[in-house]
């Protein structure tokens, strides 16, 4: 089975700030994902995306550009994991939503569907995709969550191999040089921003 999209052009250029409303996205995610492990991870990549944003001093419509991307990234892997992410790009593309969101969704796992991360949304997606996961799953086992949660121990996780063994190590070292961030900051921004959820 292959997920290649087999096309790198995402939407119409003429519909560049269109967006769904937070009513509409949170609509489509409650329909779609029933799952709510799955909910959680994308909601988390969601608030992380966001938090991005406005950290990096874009405006609110910007920032809920990049939450929404996030929000709905895996939108249809729970329900159809063998047209991910095609049917949520095409979900997209028929509401007319603007490219850049839609471009960030095709390119959040570059060795299955075949689109490069280019833009800052793009590479933010995937840097934080598997990262969270991981730091999610990590706060599972501590019996204080988050609290007290450092750097140190989520590398010492990172270099366990079997400890969330889906996530892939080497992806994110990729994407943490696609986008130019230091490991540990990239860590400390991600528990402190999850802690707060
Ligand atoms: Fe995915
Ligand atoms: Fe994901």
């Amino acid at each position: 089975m292959s997920l290649q999209l087999g096309r790198t052009s995402f939407g119409n250029p003429a519909n560049k700030g269109n967006v769904l409303s937070k009513e509409e996205a949170y609509q489509l995610l409650d329909s779609w994902v029933l799952n709510p492990r799955l909910k959680l991870h994308m909601q988390q990549v969601g608030f992380l995306m966001k938090c991005w944003a406005e950290k990096a001093g874009l405006d609110a419509a910007e920032q809920w550009k990049w939450e929404m991307a996030g929000l709905l990234h895996d939108a249809d892997w729970d329900q159809w994991p063998e047209t991910h992410c095609r049917k949520i790009i095409e979900e997209l593309e028929q509401r007319n939503i603007d490219p850049e969101i839609i471009r960030a969704i095709a390119s959040h796992g570059h060795t299955h569907f075949g689109v490069e991360p280019e833009t800052l949304m793009d590479k933010m997606l995937y840097a934080f995709d598997e990262l969270s996961g991981l730091i999610h799953a990590y706060s599972l086992m501590r019996p204080n969550a988050y609290e007290g949660m450092d750097i140190k121990g989520v590398k010492k996780r990172l270099k366990e191999k079997t400890f969330a063994a889906n996530v892939s190590r080497e992806d994110i070292e990729d994407a943490c040089s696609r986008a130019e961030i230091n490991i540990d900051e990239l860590i400390a921004f991600i528990v402190s921003k999850q802690s707060m959820m």
